[in-house]
C-alpha cells in the first residue's frame, strides 16, 4: 500500500503521524511510504531521518495526498485539506466529528474511509488511542501545577516536594481514571501529599493498592470536596463521564475557601471542564486568575511536549496503520473488532452513530 504522512498545518500542532520507526516497519512489509518534507520537525524528526527509513520526501501536501492510498496523520483534516480528500481513500487520525459539522459534512462528500483514532475501543471498553494522550497530560498536569504554585507566576508560593523540616505541599486529585493516577505517580513521586477521589470504588481500591501511603484514596462526594479543597494546594480536575459533559464538581463559591494562589489544573477542559469556572486556554496564554486561584486550562496539553506525545501516540497507532497496510481496510476491520469500532464515515455514510449526538 502507499502511505502518506503530512506536516500537521492545525495551529500550534506540531506532532507527526509517523516516526522513522514506523517507516522503517512499513518499508519491512513492503508498502511505500511518502512524508511531506519538515512534518516531523516539531517532533525532532528530520528528513534525514525518514529517508534513511526508507520513505520517499515530498514537498507538497496536495502531492502526498494523491499519491497515497492511505493517509496517516494525528489531527482531523482541517478545510484547506478537504479538496485533497479522495473517494476511497483511507484516512486515520483523531477526527472528534462531533465536534464539527463542516467536518462531517466535508468527509461525507469525500466519499473517503475515515478511521478515527478516539473510537478504536478494546473489548473491556477502553480507548487504545486516546490513552497515551491521557497519560501525557495526567503526568503535565503536575508538572504545570507545581511551576504555577511559584509566587511571581501568582501561585502561593510553595515548593510541592517540600524541604527537611518544610511539609510537602497538598496536591487534590480528581478521579482516579488514567490522568488521575498519572499526576498521583508524578505528584507523590515529587514528595507531595495526595488525595485523590473517585466515584468508582474499584478504582480507589487499584489506587491504594499500587500507590505509596502518602496517596490517600477517598470517595467524591460533594462534602469531601468542600473539605479538601479547603487545606490543598493544588487541585487537578481528570473526571470522564464517557459520552456527556464533565461534572462541574467544583463550583464558584466554593473559590472563596481555597487560600489565595492555590491553582487549579482543569485536565477535563476538553469535555466542557470540571470546574465550574473553566475556560479553554492555550499554551500561549494558559492561565488566568479567578478569586485569587490560579486557573490552568489548556485543551491540548500534550501539544507542548510533541517528541514525548509523538511517540506515545504512535506507539499504539503503529499496530493498527501495519494491520490496515498489510490487509486492506475491509479485512482489517473484519478481523479486529477493537479496529472496525473506530470506522466513522465509510464512502459517503456514517457508520459511527455517535457522530450525530
Ligand atoms: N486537556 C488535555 O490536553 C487532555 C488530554 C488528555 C485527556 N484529557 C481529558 O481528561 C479527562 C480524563 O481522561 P481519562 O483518560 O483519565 O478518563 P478515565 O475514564 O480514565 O478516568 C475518568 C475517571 O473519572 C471518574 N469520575 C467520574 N465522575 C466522577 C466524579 N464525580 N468524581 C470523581 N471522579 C469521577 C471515573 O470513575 C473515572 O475513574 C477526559 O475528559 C479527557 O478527555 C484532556
Amino acid at each position: 500500500m502507499k502511505i502518506g504522512v503530512t506536516k500537521e498545518i492545525k495551529n500550534n500542532e506540531s506532532r507527526v503521524g509517523l516516526t522513522p520507526a514506523g517507516v522503517f516497519e512499513l518499508i519491512k512489509n513492503n508498502h511505500t511510504v511518502y512524508i511531506q518534507k519538515t512534518a516531523g520537525e516539531g517532533s525532532g524528526f528530520f528528513d534525514s531521518d525518514y529517508e534513511e527509513a526508507g520513505a520517499t520526501l515530498i514537498e507538497k501536501a496536495a502531492e502526498v495526498f494523491a499519491l497515497s492510498d492511505m493517509i496517516v496523520k494525528v489531527k482531523e483534516p482541517i478545510a484547506e485539506e478537504y479538496p485533497y480528500i479522495r473517494e476511497n481513500q483511507i484516512v486515520f487520525t483523531y477526527f472528534h466529528f462531533a465536534s464539527s459539522d463542516e467536518l462531517t459534512q466535508a468527509m461525507i462528500e469525500s466519499k473517503s474511509v475515515c478511521i478515527a483514532y478516539e473510537t478504536v475501543e478494546d473489548e473491556d471498553g477502553t480507548l487504545p488511542l486516546l490513552t497515551p494522550m491521557s497519560e501525557v497530560a495526567g503526568r503535565m498536569a503536575i508538572q504545570q501545577g507545581a511551576k504555577y504554585l511559584e509566587k511571581p507566576i501568582k501561585g502561593r508560593g510553595i515548593l510541592l516536594g517540600g524541604v527537611p523540616g518544610v511539609p510537602p505541599g497538598k496536591v487534590l486529585i480528581l478521579g482516579a481514571g488514567v490522568v488521575g493516577i498519572q499526576a498521583a505517580k508524578m505528584a507523590a513521586g515529587l514528595g507531595a501529599h495526595v488525595t485523590i477521589l473517585d466515584i468508582n470504588m474499584k478504582r480507589l481500591r487499584y489506587v491504594n493498592d499500587v500507590m505509596p501511603p502518602h496517596v490517600i484514596t477517598e470517595l467524591s462526594t460533594e462534602y469531601n470536596i468542600r473539605r479538601h479543597i479547603k487545606n490543598h494546594d493544588l487541585i487537578v480536575g481528570g473526571v470522564l463521564i464517557p459520552g456527556a459533559k464533565a461534572p462541574k464538581l467544583i463550583t464558584r463559591d466554593m473559590l472563596k475557601d481555597m487560600h489565595p494562589g492555590t491553582v487549579m489544573v482543569d485536565v477535563a477542559v476538553d469535555q466542557g471542564g470540571c470546574f465550574e469556572t473553566t475556560r479553554a486556554t492555550t499554551h500561549e496564554d494558559p492561565t488566568y486568575i479567578i478569586d485569587d486561584v490560579v486557573h490552568y486550562c489548556v485543551a491540548n496539553m500534550p501539544g507542548a511536549v510533541p517528541y514525548t506525545s509523538t511517540l506515545a501516540l504512535t506507539n499504539v497507532t503503529l499496530p493498527y496503520v501495519l494491520k490496515i497496510a498489510n490487509l486492506g481496510w475491509e479485512e482489517a476491520c473484519n478481523r479486529n473488532k477493537d479496529l472496525k469500532k473506530g470506522l466513522n464515515i465509510v464512502k459517503g455514510e456514517i457508520v459511527y452513530a455517535d457522530i450525530m449526538k
